[in-house]
C-alpha cells in the first residue's frame, strides 16, 4: 500500500492509497450523481404549468416540502461521500509513531483542540501546526532539525533548514530555541543604507564556501548575480538605470507604463536586492524573494534596509490575490522540469498581480528555441498586453549564441 502526502489548508495530512475501495467510491459517486440528477429533474419539472392554473396553497406547500426533502437528501449523501473518501484515503497527520522522531517535532505537530469547541466563524475544532507535506519524505533530516535543547541555543544549522526547504519541506516547523544573534554593526539610516557597505561581520558565513564579499563578487553565483554584492562600484550600480543591451529596460520607462499606479512590487529571485533598491528610490516598495543559495542574500538585502522574503519559488506566494502593481522576474522564471511547473508558477504570478499591473520579464535566458516558444505561448494564453517585447541574441564568451527575452506585460481585466 503506497502512501501519498498532501497539504491540506494550514495543516498536514497523510493519505493512504487503497485501490480496492476507490472503485466502491466511484460507484457510489456515480450513483449519487444519478440520484441527484433525478431528484433535480423531478424538482424542476414538477407540474410547473399546473402551478399557474391552480394556485392552491396546499399544492405549493407540498412542493416546497418535497424540494426541501430532496435538498436534505442531496446534502446528506454528499456528506456521506466526503466521509467515505476521508476514511478510504486514511486522512491523518504525519506518522509520528515511527521510531527516531524528535520529541520536539511531536510536540509541534500535536493537534490542540480549541478550548471552547468548534469555532463558529471558521468551523474548525482544533489548531493544526503548519508544515510542508514533503517533510514526510525527509523525516530523518527533519528529526535532526528538530533535535535541540528547548530554551537553549539553536544549533548553527540554517544550511540543514534550507536543504529541507529545497526538498519541498516548506514551511519548516517552528522551533523553541534561540537562533544565533549576529551584531549588526554600522547600519545606516534609510535611504543612505541602500548603497552602503556594512561590515562583513554582520552576516553569517557559516556553511558557505565564501567567507567575505570579495570572494562572493569574484563568483557567478547564479544567472542574475555576478558580482551583485558589489553595490559600491560594480555593475550593480548601473543596472536598471543604464542600458547595456536592447534587452535592458530602464526602470523609469517601465514605471511610466504604469501611469503612476506602481506602488508595491514583488521581485522573484532578486539577487542582492538592487531592483528593490532602485524602486525604493522611486518610493515603490518591493519585496525580494530569495533563498540563501551560496551567499547571505537575505541578510544583505535587509542590511540595505530592504525587505527580504526567505521563500523558495516552489511555494505558493504568501500574498493575497490582486495585491501587487508589479512583478519582476529574471531567471527565477526558469523552474525547470515539466512545462506544468512553469504554468503553476505563471498562474500564481497572475493571481497576485492586479488587473492593469505590470509583469516584467527581465533578460530571461531561453536556453533553446523550444523554450522561448513555450514561454511565449504560455504568456499569450494569459492575454496580457505586450507593452514591450524584445527577443535578443547575445554571443557569449564561448562564441555561442544565447537567446534572451525581455518583456513588460500588462495584466488584463478578466470578467
Ligand atoms: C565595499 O565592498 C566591496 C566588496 O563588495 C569592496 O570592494 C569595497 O572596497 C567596499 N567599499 C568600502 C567603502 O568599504
Ligand atoms: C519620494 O517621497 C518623498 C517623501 O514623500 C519625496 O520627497 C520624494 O520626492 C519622492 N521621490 C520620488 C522619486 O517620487
Ligand atoms: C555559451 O552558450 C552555450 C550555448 O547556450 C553554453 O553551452 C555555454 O555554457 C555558454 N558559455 C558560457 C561561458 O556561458
Amino acid at each position: 500500500m503506497g502512501s501519498v502526502s498532501l497539504k491540506v489548508g494550514d495543516g498536514t495530512a497523510r493519505f493512504k492509497r487503497a485501490s480496492v475501495c476507490s472503485s466502491a467510491v466511484n460507484l457510489l459517486m456515480l450513483f449519487s450523481v444519478i440520484i441527484t440528477n433525478i431528484f433535480a429533474f423531478y424538482a424542476f419539472t414538477y407540474h410547473p404549468t399546473k402551478l399557474h392554473h391552480n394556485h392552491n396553497p396546499k399544492n405549493i406547500a407540498l412542493i416546497s416540502e418535497k424540494v426541501s426533502l430532496i435538498l436534505r437528501e442531496i446534502d446528506s449523501s454528499q456528506k456521506k461521500l466526503a466521509q467515505m473518501e476521508k476514511e478510504i484515503l486514511g486522512y491523518e497527520s504525519i506518522d509520528l509513531s515511527r521510531p527516531n522522531i524528535a520529541n520536539e517535532l511531536k510536540e509541534f505537530l500535536a493537534h490542540h483542540e480549541l478550548p471552547l469547541g468548534k469555532d463558529s466563524r471558521t468551523g474548525i475544532t482544533e489548531m493544526m501546526a503548519s508544515v510542508g507535506h514533503s517533510c514526510e519524505k525527509s523525516m530523518d533530516l527533519l528529526s535532526q532539525y528538530m533535535s535541540y535543547k528547548v530554551n537553549g541555543p539553536c544549533p548553527d544549522d540554517w544550511i540543514l533548514g534550507q536543504k529541507l526547504i529545497l526538498r519541498g519541506c516548506e514551511p519548516l516547523p517552528r522551533r523553541r530555541c534561540f537562533s544565533k544573534t549576529i551584531p549588526k554593526v554600522d547600519l545606516q539610516p534609510f535611504p543612505v543604507s541602500i548603497w552602503k557597505n556594512v561590515s562583513e561581520k554582520s552576516f553569517s558565513w557559516s556553511g558557505l564556501g565564501c567567507k567575505n564579499l570579495a570572494c562572493l563578487n569574484s563568483k557567478k553565483l547564479n544567472k542574475d548575480c555576478t558580482g551583485c554584492f558589489n553595490i559600491v562600484n560594480g555593475y550593480e550600480t548601473q543596472i536598471y538605470v543604464k542600458v547595456k543591451g536592447k534587452n535592458d529596460f530602464l526602470i523609469d520607462d517601465v514605471l511610466a507604463m504604469g501611469n503612476g499606479g506602481i506602488r508595491v512590487g514583488f521581485d522573484m529571485g532578486g539577487g542582492s536586492g538592487t531592483f528593490a533598491a532602485r524602486m525604493a528610490e522611486r518610493n515603490v516598495t518591493v519585496v525580494t524573494a530569495t533563498l540563501n543559495a551560496d551567499a547571505p542574500f537575505n541578510e544583505f538585502i535587509a542590511a540595505r534596509g530592504l525587505f527580504p522574503l526567505y521563500l523558495s519559488l516552489d511555494h505558493r506566494f504568501p500574498f493575497y490575490d490582486n495585491v501587487f502593481d508589479l512583478v519582476h522576474v529574471a531567471n527565477g522564471l526558469d523552474v525547470g522540469g515539466r512545462p506544468e511547473k512553469m504554468e503553476f508558477l505563471m498562474f500564481d504570478i497572475d493571481r497576485i498581480l492586479r488587473a492593469g499591473g505590470l509583469f516584467w520579464v527581465d533578460n530571461f535566458h531561453c536556453y533553446n528555441d523550444e523554450k522561448k516558444r513555450a514561454l511565449t505561448r504560455l504568456i499569450e494564453r494569459f492575454g496580457y498586453k505586450k507593452l514591450k517585447w524584445v527577443v535578443g541574441e547575445i554571443i557569449n564568451s564561448s562564441g555561442k549564441s544565447e537567446v534572451y527575452l525581455s518583456a513588460v506585460l500588462q495584466k488584463p481585466v478578466r470578467v
